[in-house]
């Protein structure tokens, strides 16, 4: 990274420091202020560490005004046309496309450990029938390291990329069982002889009673949002995944906090939200009211799907999801009222000047949901299916931090709270 300096001048103190400022590959430049404390006896106040890295990464890039993401320098717009879910996995895990035979390896290696102990079926099936999806996916990848006890050293680099793939191969076949936990079927065992998202939807939607055909429209399109998702950064859950590897917790404890951080509606969350804001809205005679409900500061009401802490522009996985959407539902013969809700939400919101002014367009969570619905899978799976994905960016972003482990993750704070004062006894108070 190359330096030059920013400096710093105290009137309080007459004192000026000097801030080095660090430059990445591409990206805006980064002030250093690892010694600000030590050299000037401040701290720096930045909830929500806005506008604060947290690390170095070479993983993936963002650019919020331009609407630019890239996974280790390729444009996701080319990576949604040319590649594949685990060809993008073994990208981002390795830092380059696969040639034919790192790809064989590769695809063999996930293929072979996507069954998952037989007693962790027996675990989820204590689950009541109704628990939540994310709930249970969440318990179930944090008890993997109660079957792989004896392999879970962060400090192994061959452990670390075993666990890296363990988990790759196993959400799946986790997030199948919580499905067919729901809907009372038998569980169904991955068949070695799928690809990895044509797996998946065989062992979601199988049954005993007759043979399963796998829709090819169908794992074109999941497999294409299992891209989309698949990394995005510094974003809540992937930095859970470093702060709780950098204590040197298991490599199954991180990615269950993760799973734990995407729950959350303004996160991953948000693509089931948005399935049940369109289902209230319910008609486009009722948009203008909801609109007046996102805008009052008043209302906690948000236009689920809208938003983004980076992208201050057009969130690019939007734009090619919404034309999938399309193409997925004229492929399948689907016509969806809520597609044609949601576009006209999108354009009558994009006209509103307190959109406009924040610069709120719809993020990743806006229109997958359209997708995931036509393809059969229920609302309260769909953070699921964005965990499957976000996996392999958890993955990824855990081997980079666990590669040069650096200091325990420990931010600081304004205090806010009572002075020094002395213990009362009961009867003085
Ligand atoms: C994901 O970080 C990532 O990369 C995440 C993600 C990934 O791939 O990992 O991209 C996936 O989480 C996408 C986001 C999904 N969440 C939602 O769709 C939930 C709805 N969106 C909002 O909750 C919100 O936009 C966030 C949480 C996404 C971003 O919040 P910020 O950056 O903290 O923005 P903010 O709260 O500072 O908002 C700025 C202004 C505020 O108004 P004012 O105080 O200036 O008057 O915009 C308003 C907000 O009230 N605002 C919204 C809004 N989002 C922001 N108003 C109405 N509806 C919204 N959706």
């Amino acid at each position: 990274m190359s330096e030059n300096k920013v400096t710093l001048n105290d009137q309080t103190t007459g004192k000026s420091i000097e801030l080095p400022v660090l430059k990445g590959s591409q990206g805006d430049p980064t002030l250093d202020i690892k010694n600000l404390h030590k050299e000037t006896g401040y701290f720096t106040y930045d909830p929500g560490f806005a506008q604060t890295a947290a690390c170095s990464s070479a993983i993936t890039f963002i650019d919020g005004n331009k609407g630019v993401l890239q996974y280790r320098g390729y444009p996701i717009e080319q990576l949604a046309e040319n590649s594949n879910f685990l060809e993008v996995a073994y990208l981002l895990l390795n830092g380059n496309l696969p040639n034919t035979s790192e790809m064989a390896d590769f695809d063999h290696d996930i293929t072979y450990h996507s069954m998952v102990h037989e007693k962790l079926n027996n675990f989820m099936s204590g689950f009541h029938y109704d628990a939540h999806p994310m709930a249970m996916m969440s318990g179930a990848v944090g008890s993997l390291a109660a079957f792989y006890h004896d392999r879970l050293d962060p400090e192994d680099p061959n452990q670390r990329e075993l666990a890296a793939k363990r988990m790759i191969a196993k959400m799946p076949t986790i997030a199948a069982i919580c499905y067919r936990h729901h809907r009372g079927l038998p569980n169904a065992y991955p068949k070695n002889n799928l690809g990895f998202t044509e797996r998946f939807l065989d062992t979601m939607f199988s049954v005993p009673a007759e043979p399963y055909e796998v829709n090819p429209v169908a794992a074109k399109a999941l497999d294409l949002l299992f891209i989309l998702h698949a990394d995005h950064e510094q974003n809540a859950s992937t930095s859970t995944v470093r702060l709780v590897g950098s204590t040197g917790a298991n490599p199954y404890a991180c990615i269950a906090a993760g799973i734990a951080a995407l729950w959350g509606p303004a996160h991953g969350g948000a693509n089931e939200s948005v399935l049940k804001m369109l289902d209230e809205i319910g008609s486009v005679d009722n948009i203008p009211k909801y609109i007046a409900k996102a805008k009052d500061r008043n209302d906690p009401f948000r236009l689920m799907g809208f938003g983004h802490r980076v992208y201050k522009n057009f969130d690019p996985r939007a734009s090619i999801i919404r034309k999938a959407c399309h193409d997925v539902l004229n492929e399948l013969n689907i016509t969806d009222p809520q597609l044609d809700l949601a576009m006209e939400l999108e354009e009558i919101a994009l006209r509103d000047e307190f959109f406009v002014e924040r610069k709120l367009y719809p993020n990743v969570d806006f229109y997958s949901g359209i997708i995931y619905k036509a393809l059969g899978i229920p609302v309260s799976m769909f953070t699921v299916m964005f965990a499957i994905a976000r996996t392999v960016g958890w993955a990824a972003q855990w081997l980079e931090m666990r590669e040069d482990p650096g200091k325990i993750g420990r931010p600081r704070q304004i205090y806010t709270g009572e002075t020094t004062r002395d213990y009362l006894k009961m009867d003085q108070r």
